[in-house]
């Protein structure tokens, strides 16, 4: 699904740009992948180094576990009224500040996050930046095992063509860390996303879909070329 080795050092540079926007007392909600995990590796640094007292929300068991490496407190989601700020990666990125979300299966947890958050902040290099979403990008939607087929079939009714996403190094589907599969949809270039999204929101077995609309007023984008940051704001 993902290269997430790909641009290492971009993605360190945004970042350590998106962990320097964290103060002193912050309940900030900590997103998955691997620019996520750059970011995640800074704020250790600050923590430790700088005495930063901060709280951490993962949205992942990975996240999580990084968070214990680099020394980072956390608290569960289900503890949290609401967060100062979440930071997180994203897999496609519009002209709008919408994003497609789920690379690494973990958009549910992250799209909580990123509603409870006062702000959401979204850090990637510029190879997400896209014109249209799920133009190259399949949009990720969790699913209860149960309702694979159903489900299957009202987004074949829409015009999707699903994969049910497959583990690497295990035989059979992904299972998220909620317990649910994974299918990768793609939509024909002149779909309406947002009705399709509007769609699959009420259809049952649907947990979650990888499209985030509205959420993002901030994106750090890291440029290749300049090796530097520039902000996008909505
Ligand atoms: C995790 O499920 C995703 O939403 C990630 O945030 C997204 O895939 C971006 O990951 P990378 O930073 O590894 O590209």
């Amino acid at each position: 699904m993902k290269n997430s080795d790909t641009n290492k050092e971009l993605k360190m540079l945004v970042g350590r740009a998106a962990a320097a926007l964290i103060q002193d007392g912050m309940v900030c909600g900590l997103g998955t992948g691997s620019t996520a995990a750059c970011m995640i590796e800074e704020l250790g640094r600050r923590v430790r180094e700088e005495r930063l007292q901060i709280v951490g929300v993962p949205t992942s068991f990975q996240s999580r576990i990084l968070c214990r490496k680099y020394g980072i407190p956390t608290r569960d989601i289900q503890d949290c009224a609401e967060l100062d700020l979440a930071i997180d990666g994203a897999d496609e990125v519009d002209p709008q500040l919408n994003l497609i979300k789920g690379g690494g299966a973990a958009h549910t947890r992250e799209k909580i996050v990123a509603a409870m958050a006062k702000e959401f902040i979204v850090i990637v290099d510029q190879s997400k930046l896209v014109s249209r979403l799920n133009q190259s990008f399949p949009i990720p939607v969790e699913v209860v095992p149960e309702a694979l087929r159903f489900v299957q079939d009202v987004i074949g009714r829409l015009g999707g063509e699903c994969q049910l996403r497959m583990g690497l190094r295990k035989d059979g589907p992904v299972i998220t860390d909620n317990g649910q599969f994974v299918l990768d949809v793609q939509f024909p270039p002149t779909a309406d996303l947002r009705e399709i999204d509007r769609v699959l929101h009420h259809t049952p077995g649907v947990v979650e879909t990888g499209l985030f609309f509205d959420l993002a007023r901030k994106v750090l984008v890291g440029y290749a070329a300049s090796f530097e940051v520039k902000t996008l704001v909505k």
